[in-house]
């Protein structure tokens, strides 16, 4: 059995001293890569940028942008049996990055954002039958009507919806909670609880209908 996990957000350069990025701390995707490896399952996990210490006993592939996490996902995922996309993915990218620290000359400054590649959209594109692929649906409201809608639109088998409105459960804190919704229609709330235990109820639950 083996598992792919993806964890963090993705920065996106403007110039070599600044970019954009988001609030993830990289903390479920990496607690579900320990939850794994304590069911011994084979875990890979490809992570952004993050101040969290290196798992023992996972192979960890460090990347920094959209772009690299596409390539290095799409590499690993055709060997994996369940994915689980909990990266925050930077959705948009500087169309230039500047070679050299921008200077402030006007009063004020556009830049230009293009798309990054959807990455769990590609994968399942590339999805074979029995592999399994899970994707996290950060929202802030209508919670249950938008997951489901990413998991249709992206060819997914299971969606955790995740409320990211809230201090207790959001980005950066050790707690989530998460509505786990299957493409069959069942629906698993997990309230909120340490997000490690909440990893360890959404592999059980994959694993069991697997
Ligand atoms: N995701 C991805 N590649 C992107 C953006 C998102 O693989 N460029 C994945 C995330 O890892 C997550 C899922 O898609 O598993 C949903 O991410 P989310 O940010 O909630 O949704 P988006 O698809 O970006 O849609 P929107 O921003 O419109 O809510």
């Amino acid at each position: 059995m083996r598992l792919l996990v993806t964890a963090g957000p993705t920065i996106e350069k403007i110039d070599p001293v600044r970019y954009i990025s988001n609030f993830s701390s990289g903390k479920m995707g990496y607690a579900i890569a320990e939850a794994g490896r304590e069911m011994n399952i084979d875990v890979t996990l490809i992570s952004g940028p993050v101040s969290l210490p290196a798992p023992c006993g996972i192979k960890l592939i460090k990347v920094e942008n959209a772009s690299e996490m596409a390539a290095e996902t799409k590499r690993i995922f055709p060997d994996s049996d369940i994915t689980i996309m909990a990266a925050a993915v930077a959705d948009y990218r500087p169309v230039l990055q500047a070679p050299q620290k921008m200077k402030k000359e006007s009063v004020s400054l556009i830049i230009e954002l293009e798309k990054t590649e959807d990455i769990l959209a590609s994968l399942g594109a590339m999805k074979k039958p029995g592999q399994v692929l899970v994707g996290f649906a950060a929202e802030t409201e209508n919670l249950l009507e938008n997951a489901h809608a990413k998991l249709v639109r992206k060819n997914l088998d299971w969606i955790a919806a995740n409320d990211v409105s809230g201090n207790e459960t959001g980005f950066g804190s050790d707690l989530n909670a998460v509505t786990l919704i299957s493409r069959n229609g069942t629906i698993l709330e997990i309230p909120a609880a340490p997000k490690i235990e909440v990893a360890r109820l959404i592999l059980k639950e994959i694993l069991s209908a697997s």
